[in-house]
């Protein structure tokens, strides 16, 4: 990963292979942003000339690159848009954004001083943020000639032009690094083609964390799901060669504040089961694991960053395929705690799982349990590729979640749940169904998650089925593939009741 480091020399004087700047819209056209002054000097204030003649306007998600003078020491200058100038302080998305941009667009590169408006701790953090999380590539799959011919990512960023011994910025680093790991860790995750990470090599990596950041963890195999009636997590898994889990990874701290249960839809290829996926609806669902992967980013980060407060993630993994073994429509399961479900298709199996692991965590009592997952088209449908839905038994709590990712930089939205709902699911034959109408179906599936909260636990159900995946071009700090969403926003969470806020 990109190493971020803070120095006190200017733009001008750091030995780079390139000066990042960043410009911004003005009424009268560009304007370059704070930050940007050693480097105009060397352009003798004609910077912002330079960058107009060739095209650049300051746009939001704009990388224009020009030659340096000798009087820097660095051979090119890259301007990154900010988009609609701000007197009053540029935010920290639109911060993170630029430098996201910046690095992935110096791929290749090893070494850039960034000179963008960024003096205070907040704004140190997002510069650093943004440019970790841009720089990211998944390298994994590739053979090592081709990695070797490949340019690698940028190595090291440097902030330019800090206070010397500033303690908040070197802090807001050392937390920015933190995330952008463990975001990276999650977006790994996700790009891993589903014959390499199944539920057993997904507990194993989990295993691994667990043990070098000293977390409990619990792994439920096969045999101890079914002596301990997991029915759901066993009925979507039992069409796989390949066993579900249930992974309990748990983070304490001696003086904790409070208590969160984050629950993971871990299901790590979604064929859609008996009820099979049409081609053109099953190339990208390795992305199906993205809850349980942020919850394990999560928790691990909570650690790292010493939070007050205990966090336990609960990953629901399995695999759901067609064969003899599958379940069928039509089908009835006995869930974890004694619920019965009627499958009526084998497609809505991330309920199943998560109903399951949402009991399991109930029985701790924590104060809170939020579900991460991958879990309905009808929500993207609703809220289009970059915004999650956000679902809860609490209206207070659906707003602050709501809020804290958004400050986080996750773009969500609260969505209710219509008792009327609710009936479409009645069975014939069982307690519930796990469909019901198809109109309002991420509505629909929070009612149903909901039945299997236990009463006067507050709850919240994050559907990241849009954000999760990114099949379009990278944009700010945002690759193709897996992007970490919802990792942001359990850490702000966690951080919100170590400040005993809950
Ligand atoms: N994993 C899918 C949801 C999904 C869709 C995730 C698009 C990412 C992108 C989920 O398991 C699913 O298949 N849901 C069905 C539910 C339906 C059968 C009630 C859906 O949304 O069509
Ligand atoms: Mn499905
Ligand atoms: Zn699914």
């Amino acid at each position: 990963m990109t190493a971020v480091s803070l120095s006190t020399s200017t733009a001008a004087a750091l030995r780079a292979d390139a000066v990042v700047v960043a410009v911004a819209k003005g009424p009268k056209g560009l304007v370059l942003a704070p930050g940007s002054e050693a480097v105009d000097e060397a352009f003798d204030g004609k910077l912002a000339e330079v960058l107009a003649t060739v095209g650049a306007t300051g746009a939001d998600g704009e990388a224009v690159k020009v030659p340096a003078p000798a009087t820097l020491k660095a051979p090119l200058v890259l301007a990154v848009g900010l988009g609609d100038v701000a007197e009053g302080g540029y935010a920290a998305e639109v911060l993170r954004k630029a430098a996201g941009v910046a690095a992935r667009t110096l791929h290749g590169s090893k070494k850039a001083a960034f000179a963008l408006p960024a003096t205070e701790a907040e704004a140190v953090e997002a510069v650093a943020l943004g440019a970790q999380l841009g720089a990211y590539t998944f390298t994994a799959c590739r053979s090592d000639a081709a990695n070797a011919d490949a340019k690698t990512p940028l190595a090291e960023a440097v902030l330019v032009g800090g206070k010397r011994g500033d303690k908040a910025a070197k802090a807001a680093v050392e937390r920015a690094t933190v995330l952008a790991e463990e975001m990276n860790r999650a977006r790994d995750l996700v790009n891993q083609p589903p014959n390499d990470l199944f539920p057993k090599s997904f507990a194993d990596i989990a295993t691994v964390a667990a043990k070098e950041h000293g977390l409990k963890i619990e792994v439920l195999d096969e045999k101890a799901l079914t002596k301990g009636g997991f029915g759901g997590i066993l009925g979507v898994g039992g069409g796989s060669e390949r066993g579900p889990r249930l992974v309990k990874i748990a983070y304490t701290h001696p003086k904790a504040k409070a208590s969160l249960a984050f629950v993971g839809k871990g299901i790590t290829y979604d064929s859609g089961g008996i009820s099979l996926k049409p081609a053109g609806h099953n190339e990208t669902m390795k992305c199906d694991m993205a809850g349980a992967g942020a919850v394990f980013a999560a928790v691990v980060a909570a650690s790292r960053l010493g939070l007050q407060v205990n966090v336990t993630g609960w990953l629901a993994l399995a695999e759901n395929m067609p064969s003899g073994s599958a379940t069928r429509p039509g089908d009835v399961l006995r869930m974890y705690g004694g619920k019965t479900v009627e499958v009526l298709n084998t497609d809505a199996e991330g309920r199943l799982v998560l109903a399951d692991a949402i009991v399991r965590a109930g029985e701790e009592k924590p104060d809170a349990i939020v579900d991460v997952a991958t879990l309905t088209g009808a929500m993207v449908m609703a809220l289009g590729s970059r915004t999650f839905g956000v679902i809860a038994n609490d209206d207070e709590f659906r707003s602050t979640v709501h809020t804290l990712a958004e400050e986080a930089g996750e773009p969500a939205w609260p969505m209710p749940m219509p008792a009327h709902l609710r009936s479409g699911m009645d069975s014939t034959v069982a307690d519930i169904a796990n469909m019901g109408e198809r109109m309002g179906g991420g509505l629909v599936a929070g009612l149903f998650l909901k039945e299997f909260v236990a009463d006067g636990i507050t709850w919240a159900h994050l559907d990241i089925a849009g954000p999760a995946f990114n099949e379009a071009a990278p944009f700010g700090y945002t690759p193709k593939g897996g992007t970490a969403t919802a990792v942001r926003t359990l850490v702000a969470l966690a951080e919100h009741a170590a400040d005993g806020k809950l």
